[in-house]
């Protein structure tokens, strides 16, 4: 069970060092745990987390080892800082950055290559639910994944339905087990949920058989909310 969270673009380095801090002294439970920092603040989550067992990853990477990509970061860059893994094709990315399929391979495929584990975020729009493009939807996403990278040891999915991201709809345990078994159909690696995860939702959607941990966003800035999921999750 793997507990994952990201940040998105908040905490500044000195409030992410205080954080981590922090949460080297909660009880987090029995789940491998995981921050996801925005870069700026990676350096200080890693420093304030070292020896300890939780990892930090980064939020996006970029396929080129270097070269001239103003504003983006690569796989060694992220290597060097001591960063263990980083999420790729978050919906938000997609929605808002032009990510594609083809651009979440590459970064993936770098980022395994350079030894990062990688979270890579699939997951319908209200829209497409409504639809009945739920299953189309998740076999073009992860079937690129599958299609693209010969490496799976390292990766994980995430499920994340973008009508639950910040939302507080969370989907039912019934639609997150059932997304789970079909993602799993198309590409053997542990899924985690992600989408309005909870304190008070944690343990019901851990229990489901495909479930294999969470991506939390909102409610992984509060050291104790984070820790309470991480304890819940822990079964
Ligand atoms: P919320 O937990 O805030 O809904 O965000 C989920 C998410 O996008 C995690 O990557």
């Amino acid at each position: 069970m793997l507990v994952a969270g990201n940040w998105k673009m908040y905490k500044r380095p000195a409030e992410a060092g205080e954080f981590c801090r922090a949460l080297r002294e909660a009880d987090l439970g029995t789940v491998d745990v995981v921050v996801c920092p925005p870069y700026v603040s990676l350096s200080e989550a890693v420093a304030a987390l070292a020896m300890t067992e939780i990892g930090v990853a980064a939020q996006n990477v970029h396929w080129a080892d270097e070269g001239a990509f103003t504003g983006e970061v690569s796989a060694p860059m992220l290597r060097e800082l001591g960063v263990y893994g980083t999420i790729v094709g978050h919906s938000e990315r997609r929605q808002y950055f032009g990510e594609t399929d083809e651009t979440v391979v590459q970064r993936i495929a770098a980022a395994v290559k350079h030894g990062l584990h990688v979270i890579a975020c699939v997951g319908e729009t209200e829209a497409e639910r409504e639809a009945g493009e739920t299953e189309a939807v998740l076999r073009r996403q992860v079937g690129a994944i599958r299609d693209g990278i010969v490496d799976v040891d390292d990766l994980v999915i995430a499920y994340e339905p973008v009508w639950a991201i910040g939302t507080g709809k969370t989907a039912t345990p019934e639609i997150a087990q059932e997304a789970h078994a079909l993602v799993k159909s198309i590409l053997a690696v542990p899924v985690l949920y992600g989408g309005s995860v909870k304190p008070e939702n944690a343990a019901e959607l851990a229990a489901q058989p495909d479930v294999d941990g969470a991506l939390v966003g909102g409610a992984s800035l509060d050291v104790e909310s984070f820790a309470t999921i991480c304890r819940e999750a822990s079964i």
